[in-house]
């Protein structure tokens, strides 16, 4: 990862706890992930992975709200889920499971949307791994760095082509994109 996901990373397991802070750093984040679950059509229905949630995990809070659907939390690095779990309890949320793994190399049959986090590494990686494990017609949404920002991001990759995009108002995100699997 890149310096300035490694920092996003650090800050957010110092912050985990401090509800003003996590209220204020995923602020900008509840409008965003609204528009991405109205690109994606999300309902109740489908069940949802959000790839990459460190120790806020705000978009997995969001598309939990937004849908009511049931959640899944994954992240690669263990510490950080530990102290997400400790958000989630002392918050009295529910409904969202954590997950440890490689989203490039998981299984996500189960899985009908994936929401990747910014910071995923590699997005090539997690794309074929959409392709060929997740189910027809899943959708997953990824976030498009600023030109500024692509040596601190993996970039998307040019194919395959996603198939609707929208933009957005971040600093380091300017769209998010959506694929979907026809299989
Ligand atoms: C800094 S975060 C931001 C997420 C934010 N809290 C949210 O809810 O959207 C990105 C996280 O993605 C994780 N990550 C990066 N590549 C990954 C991969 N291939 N599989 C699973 N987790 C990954 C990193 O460990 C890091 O904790």
């Amino acid at each position: 990862m890149g310096v300035v996901p490694r920092t996003v990373q650090k800050l957010e397991k110092i912050w985990h706890l401090h509800p003003q802070i996590q209220k204020i750093y995923s602020a900008p984040y509840r409008w965003v992930v609204q528009r991405e679950a109205r690109m994606a059509e999300i309902n109740r229905e489908d069940r949802v992975l959000s790839l990459g949630c460190v120790a806020i995990p705000f978009s997995a809070i969001f598309l939990k709200e937004y849908s009511g659907a049931p959640v899944w939390a994954l992240d690669i690095d263990a510490q950080a889920l530990e102290k997400a779990g400790q958000l989630l309890r002392k918050n009295g949320i529910r409904g969202i499971t954590l997950l440890q793994g490689n989203g490039a190399e998981i299984d996500l049959s189960q899985f009908t949307v994936i929401l990747v986090a910014l910071q995923v590494e590699p997005k090539k990686g997690v794309l074929k791994n959409f392709f060929a494990g997740a189910p027809e017609g899943a959708r997953l949404i990824m976030r498009s760095p600023r030109h500024l920002f692509v040596p601190g991001y993996d970039p998307l990759p040019p194919t395959p082509q996603p198939c609707q995009r929208i933009s957005q108002p971040l600093i380091t995100f300017g769209g998010s994109v959506l694929y979907y699997n026809k299989k």
